[in-house]
């Protein structure tokens, strides 16, 4: 699945942006919310969350990079989160969080930094719709993917497939062109991608890429 995210989108031409990557094929939307907390930076909050909604069909998933998330589940169920996902570090308590978040009835999903190991993922796995691996610092678009996390997805792969689960793996952070195939081939079923589609100069062409690899990949 592709899951734009607007964090690099045009926010004066918002809607005509997502109606061009929802018309090119994108599975999910992808909202990047930030406290200037958790990490160093300030993006947007639930009533954008609610905007996007109304602009698209699209399921939401969106990604809290806040500290104290428990505060907040309730207003982004009620924006239309479909996916809400969760960084374990920010989160004393994840059960009870990601508990919280399936009774509201949003899909849960955990993010991990890139250094964090996949160990604080052990107690947790069963219980979530997907793992967010990180690939670059949260925080900012446009930064440079970190090539560990190739071997780290593949490790994670396999922690799922030994526990016989079905929990999507999505990837986020400098994935563009030059390394969706690899990224596929090693087991990510969500690719986020900010700069790569609504920097590029022609968006729907910058999509027809992305899921051209995609499809090669996958074969
Ligand atoms: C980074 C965000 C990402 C960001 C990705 O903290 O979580 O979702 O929008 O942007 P690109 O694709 O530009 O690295
Ligand atoms: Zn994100």
């Amino acid at each position: 699945m592709l899951a734009p995210s607007i964090l690099a989108a045009d926010f004066a031409k918002l809607g005509a942006q997502i109606s061009v990557v929802e018309k090119a094929g994108a599975d999910l939307i992808h909202l990047d919310i930030m406290d200037g907390h958790f990490v160093p930076n300030i993006s947007f909050g639930p009533a954008i969350v609610k905007t996007v909604h109304r602009l698209t069909q699209l399921p939401l998933d969106t990604h809290l990079m806040i500290e104290n998330p428990d505060f907040f589940l309730d207003d982004f169920q009620k924006a239309g989160t479909t996916y809400l996902t969760v960084h374990v570090e920010a989160c004393p308590l994840l059960d009870r969080t990601v508990a919280s978040i399936r009774q509201r009835g949003m899909k849960p999903g955990v993010s991990l930094k890139p250094e964090t190991p996949l160990s604080a993922l052990e107690g947790i796995l069963a219980h979530v719709d997907l793992v967010l691996l990180m690939s670059v610092n949260p925080g900012f678009g446009g930064q440079k993917f970190i090539p560990e996390t190739l071997a780290k997805i593949r490790s994670l792969n396999e922690m799922i497939a030994s526990r016989n689960l079905k929990t999507l793996i999505e990837v986020d952070g400098g994935v563009d062109e030059s390394n969706v195939a690899d990224l596929v081939k090693a087991g990510v079923r969500v690719l986020v991608a900010g700069s790569a589609i609504f920097g590029a100069k022609d968006i729907s062409q910058a999509m027809d890429a992305f899921r051209a690899n995609i499809a090669l990949a996958q074969n």
